[in-house]
């Protein structure tokens, strides 16, 4: 995969630096104009922070975390649009704080809104690329001037790393965990959102998510993670799928949530 870095003048890059030893990834530097042989993903760098897009839609708008964006704060004060993710980890069930490890962070918009609702959410990103844009918008929510952002943010933490290496250590046990982990203890609930194939209805997927589809791998490795994680939660692990519903899950969850465009399954740890 190409990296093109496109910078402004005054702004300062050596934060990306640990983008230059990422396998797999070829980081080009360029200050505005775009080569005609360049194919790959864009990452912008200006005052406002970091946005990403592709060289096949130059056109679009960039893609940026922004945890005081308008439609997120909005999503959050209307409910209903999260309710399905909100019961699938059980907050209607369990005390707060709910100690969540999000396994697939992505843009780490699931992981805003379990924070904003009092979870402790520790967030895993494998992609180099999309967990530099979340450290950018974790870093931006931060020193916002929202106080409500700021404090949904503090219960939030970023790793860059694979989560199934990391429940691999939480099987293990104790002796093998990294000192001063927030996860030292097993997760209430392990949340995984996987990337699932395109959908044929592609005009219905949002800009960001298309985005996420054209660059990073299909999860082929669901089975393997969702065992892992049941290994590893003391409460539930919650499976989100496309569609309404799924009619012969493998291994069968406790129960399904509907959800706008996808849904929930939930398994119970007994
Ligand atoms: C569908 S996106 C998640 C979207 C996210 N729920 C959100 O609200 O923005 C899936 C993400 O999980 C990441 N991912 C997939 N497998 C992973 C793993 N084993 N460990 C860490 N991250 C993983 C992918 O790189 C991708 O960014």
């Amino acid at each position: 995969m190409q990296l093109l870095i496109q910078k402004c003048d005054l702004v300062d890059i050596s934060s990306l630096d640990h983008l230059l030893n990422i396998k797999g990834l070829e980081v080009f530097l360029h200050s505005k104009i775009l080569p005609s042989d360049f194919y790959g993903l864009i990452l912008h760098v200006d005052q406002n922070g970091l946005s990403l897009s592709s060289s096949e839609n130059p056109g679009a708008s960039p893609t940026r975390v922004d945890f005081s964006d308008d439609a997120l704060q909005y999503r959050l004060q209307t409910s209903k649009r999260s309710a399905g993710l909100l019961k699938a980890i059980g907050l209607d069930k369990y005390s707060l704080p709910l100690r969540v490890m999000d396994a697939t962070a992505g843009l780490g918009t699931d992981a805003y809104i379990m924070a904003a609702m009092g979870c402790d959410v520790t967030m895993f990103e494998k992609s180099a690329v999309i967990a530099t844009l979340l450290q950018d918008g974790l870093a931006r929510g931060l020193a916002s001037a929202d106080a409500a952002v700021r404090n949904h943010l503090c219960r939030l933490s970023l790793n860059f790393a694979d989560a199934g290496d990391y429940l691999d250590l939480i099987i293990k046990g104790p002796d093998c965990m990294p000192h001063r982990s927030r996860l030292d203890q097993k997760p209430d609930v392990i949340y995984l959102d996987p990337m699932f194939p395109p959908r044929q209805k592609s005009a219905k997927v949002k800009k960001d998510m298309a985005l996420l589809q054209k660059i990073l791998p299909i999860n082929d490795d669901i089975e393997s993670l969702l065992d892992k994680a049941l290994a590893s939660a003391t409460k539930r692990v919650v499976l989100k799928r496309p569609g309404k519903q799924s009619k012969q899950a493998s291994p069968k969850p406790d129960f399904q949530v509907p959800g706008k465009s996808c849904h929930f399954q939930v398994f119970l740890i007994k």
